[in-house]
């Protein structure tokens, strides 16, 4: 089953309600909240009071895209402010670090996920697959939304699969960045399941239809 995932980034931060609940009755599965620090990206966005407040107003999926350094300080913070996934990257923290922040999320009884930068090979995921919930595979250098897809990650998201069909198939297959409803079908194609879209839902005049033609291309 295809779960799309609309990120907030490009959402009216002014409207941010409003513009979550389009998307939810447009049929979204996932809500995708991205977090930067400005250090593991070049760009800061937005933190814990956030989630705990959307928490409040929402009963969505939260779908968190933790872009920080050292995440394994902050895992529990998020899961407490009400994240039901919380997916870091492995790029940014120590392997010991990235085992006991996979821990610690599981501890808190909420879904983990690891992330890739479009450079990382698939191959240092293994020593972590097991334990996962989803795998993300970014298809943009993180930190901006409304970049273009990189069509060189394919093969990576491609690969990804295959190494989940042998050590974990119930593990969720995630693609962030440039994803629109011609993008969308060759990621599925690939193997992915859930897409996630900034530019494409929210600067979109009917945010339905988008999200529609995102799944069924
Ligand atoms: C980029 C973020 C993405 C971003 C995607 O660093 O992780 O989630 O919002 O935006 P689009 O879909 O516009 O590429
Ligand atoms: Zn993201």
């Amino acid at each position: 089953m295809i779960k799309i995932s609309p990120s907030i980034l490009s959402a009216d931060f002014a409207e941010l309600i409003c513009d979550i609940n389009e998307v939810k009755n447009g049929g979204a599965e996932y809500l995708h909240i991205d977090v930067m620090d400005g250090t593991f990206v070049p760009n800061i966005s937005i933190g814990i009071p956030v989630v705990k407040s959307l928490r409040r107003a929402t009963d969505m999926f939260f779908d968190v895209h933790l872009m920080i350094d050292r995440p394994h300080r902050f895992v529990r913070d998020f899961c407490e402010a009400g994240a039901d996934l919380v997916t870091f990257h492995l790029e940014a923290d120590q392997p010991q670090d990235i085992m006991d922040a996979i821990k610690t999320v599981k501890d808190c009884g909420k879904k983990v996920g690891l992330s890739l930068k479009p450079k990382t090979p698939a191959e240092t995921l293994v020593p972590y697959l097991p334990m996962l919930d989803l795998v993300l595979v970014m298809t943009v250098e993180p930190g901006f939304g409304g970049q273009s897809f990189m069509y060189d990650q394919l093969s990576k998201i491609t690969a990804i699969r295959e190494m989940l069909d042998i050590t974990n198939p119930a593990c969720e297959l995630e693609v962030d960045g440039g994803i629109d409803s011609v993008t969308s079908r060759l990621c599925k194609d690939a193997g992915a399941n859930v897409l996630v879209a900034g530019n494409a839902i929210f600067k979109a005049e009917d945010r339905k239809a988008v999200i529609y033609a995102i799944r069924n291309s």
